[in-house]
Parts: structure tokens; C-alpha cells; sequence
């Protein structure tokens, strides 16, 4: 079965238990800076676990694109991905664990959809947690023996951390493995159940732990079915939420391999067309050697992570996100070096990633994408052709040290290779080689220990800022940030009167401080114009203005003088948000309920151009 296959079946599937297709949201979070990327299903659903209505209804499924960069030094071995995408059904307080339960077996097992053996499949529940307040999930053990039944399998318990025993097919996995979330520090929570299926049946009876047999490889996770039911809060302690609502994630890069029966994700539809435009480039085979594997594997998941960020309208930088979509690029360029690649070929990987997937993802069609990328990679290269003639610069220098300890002190290596890396991005590893290519005995570890101390002691810096992103938790940041963000529509409202009817919201991003806000202007604004603005805006808030939701189809929307993105995907239903007289845009919200709940003074702190024809604002509401 093709990726292409499981994405339809599986929307299909839950398109006839009644559940809205809802369409993908960026992999930049939305109004959200307390994560870098979206990295699982629920992470744009977040507002809806926490109570707000949606506008396609209580039930919902899509396929959403996530970045995970957590492992990225893992990357190259047979598994680990940094782009992804994730399978999901939600109930918003409808059906809870029986359904649930029910409905992932009968996707997983019956003929019409995936047809999996179900002798293959072994599944974990929630064993309890005092401190969570949550006791062992008996509930849904009952349920799943109940549906192995069906199919003429008697499910044994295997009690958390026992060995598997002949009949056991349902393991109790403690809040570690099984209890899943928040996203953040905060938010919604709650005991899951995971899916797993045995790659290796010919082994016969499953010998060991659960842990054991994945860490074996034996048991691939490819489901998980989260019963959220509390809510995290800031002190620790969890609370049961008014509504259950039930969170799932289907890996299916993992479900494309198992059932395809290759032994890796990269033989599947989702990698192969990749892996085999690097060979052409590189004129080396894929299964060469393990270098060459690992080579290509990084260059084929970076680079396809790399296009769906800059879909999304990020470009490479020294912050946050630009930073990762940088390192991604460079890693690559790096891994195409090992394979002898020294000409520009991002771009031609790029051409393959939007043939596979423009269809699914029609923003990825996007010729601004080969220009970023190519733009990248001229500039690392130009940066390592210059390190080269630092390196040549300090060649007599590393030469003399060399002579008096016959051997390269470490210290000064490590610092050497830091300055080399700081002031040109010129890579440790080629450090190295520029060593070995002289001559120059070193040892290795040491030089990296060295370089690493350099290298924490200036990245204190962009890691605070990264790190400071994950602090606040999902559910607090979004309470600060709801008054920022009904702000930012009065601010369009006022641009547009401002400026003229031509101004489109091109992007924004808000926390807790601040809201930042790209639009579509040719020319650096007036004193004036940003004064006449500002007014706008704080007369609106003043003025005590009702906010009032309403749903609508795109096209009522329209047609009511709704502002919106309407190059945008939206679902067939969309949010409207009317301001008092002064606003009314197409948002997924949270706002406020009235502008009084606005606390403060608008004040725009600075305009400046972002982009050809978009102009930037950072403004404060204090
Ligand atoms: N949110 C759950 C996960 O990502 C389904 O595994």
C-alpha cells in the first residue's frame, strides 16, 4: 500500500464514523511561540481539547505535517525522522475510550481498510499513577480483550514490567510510556493506549518485557489512542476536565513500512524516489556502505523537512525556527560533501519532494522554495570556502603548537575549530579533516570536549530564547495571548482604513510580550499613519466592543466582507469574528469576549520592511 492509499483510507475510514476531514495545519505554530514547530496532531487542536467549539463539529480526523527536531542527531539510522506525518482522529467530548478502542482495531484488522493480521498486533494500557490521581485503566484492558474476541483471540495481561507470557497481548505500561502530553509544561493530558505491531512473527511467542521486545525492534509502535481527561496544571497537579476527549496519532511513515513489508521506512514510496535522485547525483549507490546510507537518509529527511518549512513561510536565520531550517539545510549540504556532491543540488531534491507530495500539499508547489534553498546553499558554500582560507591563514600557527607539543593541544584545537565555526559555520567535522589532510595529529574527543565548552558558552544564548519558548505551556501562553491577538485584528482593521483596502495580513506571531504582524505594503509607513492607526485601535478597545463568533461556510464569509487568507485551505466551515463596527476577519481564534478585557495602551515600538512588498510591526499592549 502506497502512503498515498493510507492517507485517503484512513480519512475515508473515518469519514463514514461520521468525523469532519479537517485540513492541515502549518508546521509553524499559530499565535503559539511556546513551541518551535507542530509536532504532533493535537498541537493546532489544542484551544478545541480545552473547550472551545470547533467549527466542523465534536468529531474530526485529518493527516497533519509535523517537524520533530528533538532526535535530529539521530537521523541517518533506520528509523528516526525529523518530518513526519501524523494520522488523527479526535472526539471533542463525543465518543470516549469504546469507540475508540473499537474503531482503531476494526481500521487496523478488517479486510475493507487495512487488513492487518490481527495475531500480529499487541496493544498497552495505562497501568495507573497515584500522583497523576489515576488509577490502572481497567476499562479499556476490557474493551480490547473484547474486540481480540471477536476475531477468536484470547487477550492475556502482562502486568507492568513482567515478562510476556504465552497469551499475553495487552501490556500495563506505567504514566512513563503510557500517559501522554501536555505539549507544553501545561494543558490537556491523559492515560493512552498504544498500538504495536510484530515485525518479526517467525521468532514465535514473544520472549521478554515490553520494553525489551521494542527495544528489539520486534514491537513497532504505530498507533496511539490518548483518553484525555486532565488537565495540567502550572503546580504539577492534574485536574479532570469537564469533558473527556479522546486524542489519537497515527505514525504513517511507521504504517506505510509495516504495510509495505520493507524492512525500512526508506524502501517505501515516501523515500525511495528521493534515495534514487541522490544516487543519480552523487553516482553512488544508496547500500554502498553504511556511510553512504546514512548520508542519504539525512539528505532526503532534511531536505523534505526543510521544503515544508519554507512552505510555510519560514526562511533560514540565526533564531529559533530560521536556526533549525538552517542547521537542516547545512546538515544536508554536509552529508552531500561526504558523497562528493560539490555543486548546488538542493534544489533538484527539492523538485522530487514537490512531485510526491504538491498534490497532497499544494503549498509545497512553490518556485520561492528552490530560491531559499539555493540562496542557503550558496551562502554555506561561499562560508566553507572561506573557512578554508582561515584554516590556510592559521596553518602556521596550528604548525608551530603542533612542533612544540608534537601533538595539537586540545584547548587551543577546540577553540581554533569553535573560531573557525562561529565566524564561517565552517562545520567541526571538516575541521578535522583539514587536520588529518596536513598531517596534524590530535585527539579527536578531546578537540570536541574543547569545542563543545566554546560552543555552550555562546549558544547560551539563542538556547535561552528556544528554551524560554517551552516555559509558559500551551494553556497559560494562550490565555496571555488572546488580548494580543484580537488586538492584532483591530491593528489590520486600523492598517486597512490607514493605509487602503490593498493590506493583507502576510503572517504574525505573538507571545506573551508582544505581537509582531507582516503585511502587504510597499513603502515604510509615516509618523502620521502609524499615529492615525494607534488611535484606531485604542478607540476600539475603549469603546468596549462585543467580540461575536459566528460559523459560516468560506463562501458566506466571503461575501459577508469577511478579511481572510482566502489563498488559505480552510475547511468547509469557518470562524468569524466580528469586532464591534471595526473588524471582521476569518480566524480560528481564541479572542476575547469583549474589548475591555484588553488591558492597556496599544503602541506600535517599530515598522520596518520584512520582505519585497511586506512591511513588519512590532507593537505592545501595555
Ligand atoms: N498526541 C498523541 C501522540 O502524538 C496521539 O502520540
Amino acid at each position: 500500500m502506497t502512503a498515498r492509499e493510507l492517507r485517503q483510507k484512513y480519512l475515508d475510514f473515518f469519514k463514514e464514523k461520521g468525523h469532519a476531514i479537517i485540513p492541515s495545519a502549518s508546521v509553524v505554530p499559530e499565535n503559539d511561540p511556546t513551541t518551535l514547530f507542530i509536532t504532533a496532531g493535537m498541537h493546532p487542536l489544542v484551544p478545541y481539547l480545552m473547550g472551545e467549539k470547533h467549527p466542523d463539529g465534536d468529531k474530526l480526523a485529518d493527516v497533519q505535517k509535523c517537524i520533530r527536531t528533538v532526535d535530529i542527531d539521530e537521523v541517518g539510522d533506520n528509523r528516526h525522522l525529523t518530518f513526519f506525518e501524523m494520522l488523527g482522529n479526535w472526539s471533542l467530548g463525543d465518543y470516549f475510550k469504546k469507540d475508540a478502542i473499537s474503531w482503531s482495531f476494526e481500521f487496523l484488522t478488517n479486510k475493507k481498510w487495512l487488513g492487518l493480521d490481527p495475531k500480529r498486533i499487541y496493544v498497552t494500557v495505562f497501568a495507573g499513577d497515584k500522583k497523576a490521581g489515576a488509577g490502572k485503566d481497567e476499562e479499556s484492558v476490557g474493551y480490547w480483550k473484547a474486540e481480540f474476541k471477536k476475531l477468536g483471540i484470547d487477550a492475556g495481561v502482562c502486568e507492568l514490567n513482567q515478562k510476556a507470557e504465552k497469551k499475553s497481548r495487552i501490556f500495563m505500561l506505567g504514566m512513563e510510556d503510557n500517559f501522554w502530553g501536555p505539549a507544553g509544561e501545561t494543558g490537556p493530558c491523559g492515560p493512552c493506549s498504544e498500538m504495536f505491531y510484530d515485525t518479526r512473527p517467525e521468532e514465535g511467542e514473544l520472549q521478554g518485557t515490553h520494553e525489551e521486545l521494542v527495544k528489539s525492534f520486534r514491537l513497532m509502535e504505530i498507533w496511539n489512542d490518548v483518553f484525555m481527561e486532565f488537565n495540567k496544571k502550572k503546580d504539577g497537579t492534574y485536574e479532570k476536565m469537564a469533558r473527556q476527549n479522546v486524542d489519537t496519532g497515527m505514525g504513517l511513515e511507521r504504517t506505510v513500512t509495516v504495510l509495505s513489508g520493507t524492512p525500512t521506512v526508506f524502501e517505501t514510496d515516501l523515500f525511495l524516489p528521493i534515495l534514487q535522485k541522490i544516487e543519480e547525483i552523487s553516482g553512488k549507490k544508496y547500500d554502498e556502505s553504511e556511510e553512504t546510507k546514512r548520508a542519504m537518509r539525512i539528505i532526503a529527511d532534511h531536505i523534505k523537512a526543510s521544503v515544508f518549512i519554507i512552505a510555510d513561510g519560514m526562511e533560514p536565520s540565526n533564531v529559533q525556527r530560521g536556526y533549525v531550517l538552517r542547521r537542516l539545510i547545512r546538515r544536508a549540504i554536509r552529508q552531500g560533501h561526504i558523497l562528493g556532491i560539490n555543486n548546488n543540488f538542493t534544489a533538484e531534491i527539492t523538485k522530487i519532494v514537490q512531485e510526491m507530495y504538491g498534490d497532497v500539499y499544494p503549498e509545497v508547489d512553490n518556485n520561492k522554495i528552490l530560491e531559499v534553498l539555493n540562496g542557503e546553499e550558496e551562502k554555506f558554500r561561499k562560508t566553507l570556502e572561506n573557512g578554508l582560507k582561515e584554516f590556510d591563514k592559521l596553518q602556521n600557527f596550528i604548525a608551530q603548537e603542533y612542533q612544540k607539543n608534537s601533538e595539537l593541544n586540545y584547548i587551543t584545537g577546540g577553540e581554533l575549530a569553535f573560531k573557525l565555526y562561529q565566524t564561517y559555520g565552517f562545520p567541526l567535522e571538516m575541521f578535522f579533516e583539514e587536520l588529518d589532510s596536513r598531517q596534524i595529529i590530535y585527539i579527536k574527543n578531546k578537540v570536541e570536549e574543547s569545542f563543545n565548552k566554546e560552543l555552550e558558552k555562546h549558544q547560551e544564548l539563542s538556547r535561552t530564547a528556544s528554551a524560554g519558548m517551552f516555559k509558559g505551556g500551551l494553556a497559560d501562553t494562550l490565555e496571555k495571548t488572546t488580548q494580543l491577538h484580537t488586538t492584532a485584528h483591530l491593528m489590520l482593521a486600523g492598517l486597512r482604513k490607514v493605509l487602503g483596502s490593498h493590506i493583507h495580513q502576510k503572517g504574525s506571531n505573538i507571545n506573551g510580550e508582544r505581537l509582531r504582524f507582516d503585511f502587504s505594503h510597499p513603502e515604510k509607513m509615516t509618523d502620521e499613519q502609524k499615529k492615525a492607526v494607534e488611535d484606531f485601535v485604542n478607540g476600539a478597545i475603549k469603546s468596549n466592543a462585543d467580540v461575536i463568533l459566528e460559523e459560516m461556510t468560506v463562501d458566506e464569509a466571503k461575501s459577508s466582507g469577511a478579511e481572510g487568507e482566502f489563498e488559505h485551505k480552510y475547511g468547509d466551515k469557518v470562524k468569524v469574528y466580528t469586532i464591534g463596527q471595526y473588524s471582521k476577519e476569518i480566524c480560528g481564534g481564541p479572542h476575547v469576549k469583549n474589548t475591555s478585557e484588553i488591558k492597556g495602551i496599544f503602541k506600535i515600538k517599530k515598522e520596518e520592511s520584512s520582505s519585497a512588498g511586506v512591511r513588519r510591526i512590532k507593537a505592545t499592549v501595555n
